[in-house]
């Protein structure tokens, strides 16, 4: 052990998200040594090997594992606030779409974007989710709907990570609308433009993962099938926005292609839930969406948690469907829309979030996992959901350096 990166937390109120562990222990110690978790528990019963490190008093502040954003689209041109307020007259989000507005007006701002402009945007709205307690976070792509552009903002959201102490997963999201050269050929697009593009994206190092979007408005399961074959054939991982809008099956065939997760899930029913608990693929939640879309339908809280399908809770933030970068928030609705324990929307925002991004390494306060914490100005982690919009943030270690 390199006693210069190793030091003890000391006085905190631990959450530490492991399930056989106390949701709360007070009077609690965690050893950082080398960018590990070394020890957590009781502070009087701190093992003396670690007796000589360092200590730092936290003065009973809570500590949990730093929060993991499973779902966002933060990079993207420009925004579209027009179109929500055109919403909020009475348009509708499909109707919109099915126009060439919603995502290919986004499109239209991405492609006139170049790298720095992309990354500069997305700052900001990774600043907002960081200053929430966020160590990691997905980005997608999926406003190019060309190779050039889906690339580009894979690179984009990769810079992310070098320009702030976070880690960022890209998922490549080629199959997120039909673009105009395509209409009504959703399948060619799918061949002539997302598989190339996917390959190149992958060729490059540029994706962690593979999502789709399936729905009316966009891909149906056969489409989402032929991508996900070329997914499996480079051994990528596969996620899918499904039953969002309306019930077309992408829960289903997500947990028949063993996905990490099927995200959204507002008209998903009892047997998508049985589906997904048989294949162990975790339930994004993402209320913004529902909430800035005014649904009214609400995912299958209840079938997830009596098949035991993990719940992970997401921002979505993006410029359409939910214009949200604060995790906590997300949290919050999470709770007060759909009936989570305060309980469940931190472990949306913890372990579950880190099995939807296929991450085994984090999301817990355990030996061994990395040192990703989040120390708050609070005694209970259901001042995190409960707290709307109050700053809660002391500060984050992040691979086991303060920051
Ligand atoms: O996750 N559902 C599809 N994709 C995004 C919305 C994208 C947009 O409206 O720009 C979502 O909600
Ligand atoms: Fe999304």
């Amino acid at each position: 052990m390199d006693v210069e990166q190793s030091f003890v937390i000391v006085g905190c109120r631990l959450a530490a998200m492991v399930p056989e562990a106390e949701p709360l222990l007070p009077d609690a110690a965690v050893v950082v040594a080398d960018g590990r978790i070394g020890w957590s528990g009781r502070q009087e019963d701190l093992p003396e090997a670690f007796a000589h490190l360092e200590r730092r008093p936290v003065h009973g502040r809570l500590v949990t594992p730093a929060l993991i954003d499973c779902h966002t689209h933060l990079v993207h041109g420009g925004h579209r606030a027009a179109e929500w307020e055109a919403r909020l007259r009475g348009d509708d989000y499909a109707a919109i779409a099915r126009r060439g507005g919603g995502i290919l007006s986004t499109v239209a701002a991405t492609r006139a974007a170049d790298e720095d402009a992309l990354v500069a945007s997305a700052l900001r709205r990774l600043d907002a989710l960081l200053a929430d307690g966020v160590a990691t976070v997905e980005v997608k792509s999926g406003y190019g709907l060309d190779r050039e552009t889906e690339l580009r903002m894979l690179r984009a959201a990769r810079r992310l990570e070098r320009e702030r102490t976070v880690t960022v997963r890209t998922t490549f999201l080629g199959a997120h609308a039909v673009p105009p050269t395509h209409a009504h050929r959703p399948m060619d697009y799918i061949a002539e433009i997302a598989v190339p593009a996917l390959r190149a994206a992958h060729a490059e190092g540029l994706a962690d993962a593979v999502d789709g979007f399936c729905e009316g408005i966009a891909f149906g399961p056969a489409e989402i099938a032929r991508l996900f074959a070329e997914a499996r054939a480079l051994g990528l991982p596969v996620k899918l926005h499904a039953e969002q809008l309306s019930h077309t099956g992408g829960a289903r065939l997500a947990a028949a292609h063993g996905a990490l997760s099927a995200d959204h899930l507002e008209h998903a029913t009892e047997e998508d839930a049985e589906a997904m608990a048989r294949a162990g693929t975790v339930a994004v939640l993402l209320p913004g969406a529902a909430f800035t879309l005014r649904e009214t339908k609400a995912p299958p809280v209840e079938a997830f948690r009596a098949r035991g399908v993990p719940m992970a809770v997401a921002t979505d933030c993006n410029p359409g469907s939910s214009p949200l970068a604060s995790l906590r928030l997300a949290m919050t609705m999470a709770c007060t829309l759909w009936g989570l324990s305060a309980e469940e929307a931190l472990a949306g925002a913890t372990c579950h979030a880190a099995r939807a991004l296929g991450l085994s390494d984090r999301g817990a306060v355990a030996p061994g996992l990395r040192a990703d914490l989040a120390i708050w100005d609070a005694e209970e982690p259901a001042e995190l959901p409960y707290r709307m919009g109050q700053p809660l943030l002391h500060g984050r270690i992040v691979g086991g350096v303060p920051c």
